[in-house]
């Protein structure tokens, strides 16, 4: 469980333990629930403006959205989406919302080891865990010093070692294992250069979304999240973050996740 408080659903008063003005960059703003998180964030009355930063253009049209063109593979585009982003004032919170678990008919999550595929695997490191350190490093040096900060990536349960029940999916696995060990790497750091700065992993359910789809059939449909209700849940749970949760990975619903 979170350090302080609980999840809880979204209200006005959600974001108070931001400044009243919060700048906000959402990277993958064209996926499920980066789209999602986009739309939340720029209609609550604290926030000031929203950075879209994706790949694909993301839909969401707003005087509080300002959209970039970034991909996880190209670290100049990180860097000048990190520049442009942070151009008026500093950022407060940084929601990496990338990822990747099957793409087309190539690539499929591994349901044995002899599937396994090392050309496979390099690819999904590069999106889930690679990327998003890329993500962090042009980032983190942008965030405001003197007050809350949050930087935080989307990982999985299925990251963790310790609740690894069903085997399969090398490779989707082992990649939010590897995020979820920089998460903790650079909230380690950040907390001798910045006390402020936490830095956190986040699981968001099970979310119907184009990542989800193909494997999310047999879910009861009351566990399987909008990716407005899982947003939500998300934007509460940043809330609700304080320093001593710094490296650490939660859930949905502000419960921890063991590594
Ligand atoms: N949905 C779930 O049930 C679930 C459960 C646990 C964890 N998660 C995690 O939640 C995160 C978001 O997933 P989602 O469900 O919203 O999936 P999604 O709808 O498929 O969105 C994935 C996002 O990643 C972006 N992306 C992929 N490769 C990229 C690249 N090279 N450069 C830039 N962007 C790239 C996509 O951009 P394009 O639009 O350009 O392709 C898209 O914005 C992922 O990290 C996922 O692992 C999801």
């Amino acid at each position: 469980m979170l350090a302080h408080g609980r999840a809880s659903l979204l209200t006005m008063n959600t974001l108070e333990s931001f400044t009243p003005s919060i700048r906000i960059a959402v990277v993958g703003a064209s996926g499920g629930i980066g789209t999602a998180l986009v739309q939340l964030f720029s209609q609550h009355p604290r926030v000031a403006m929203v950075y879209a930063l994706s790949r694909t253009p993301c839909s969401v049209v707003s005087p509080k959205v300002t959209h970039g063109k970034l991909d996880m593979t190209d670290e100049e585009s990180i860097a000048s989406c990190a520049a442009m982003a942070s151009s008026e004032s500093p950022l407060d919170i940084v929601v990496i919302a990338t990822g990747i678990l099957w793409s087309g008919e190539t690539l499929k999550p591994e349901k044995s080891m002899r599937e396994f595929d090392a050309e496979k695997l390099s690819q999904v490191l590069a999106i889930n865990a690679v990327g998003p350190a890329m993500v962090a490093k042009h980032f983190l040096p942008k965030l405001r010093k003197n007050s809350k900060t949050v930087l935080a990536a989307l990982s999985a349960r299925v990251g963790s070692i310790g609740d690894n029940r069903l085997g399969g999916w090398y490779s989707y696995r082992a990649s939010k294992a590897a995020l979820n060990m920089l998460l903790k790497t650079l909230a380690i750091e950040q907390a001798r250069l910045w006390p402020q700065s936490i830095v956190v992993g986040l699981h968001p359910g099970t979310v119907d979304t184009g990542l989800s789809r193909p494997y999310s059939k047999s879910t009861p449909a009351e566990k399987l999240f909008s990716p407005e209700t899982s947003a939500g849940h998300l934007v509460t749970v940043l809330d609700n973050v304080c320093q001593e949760d710094s490296g650490g990975v939660f859930a949905w619903d502000g419960k921890r996740i063991e590594n």
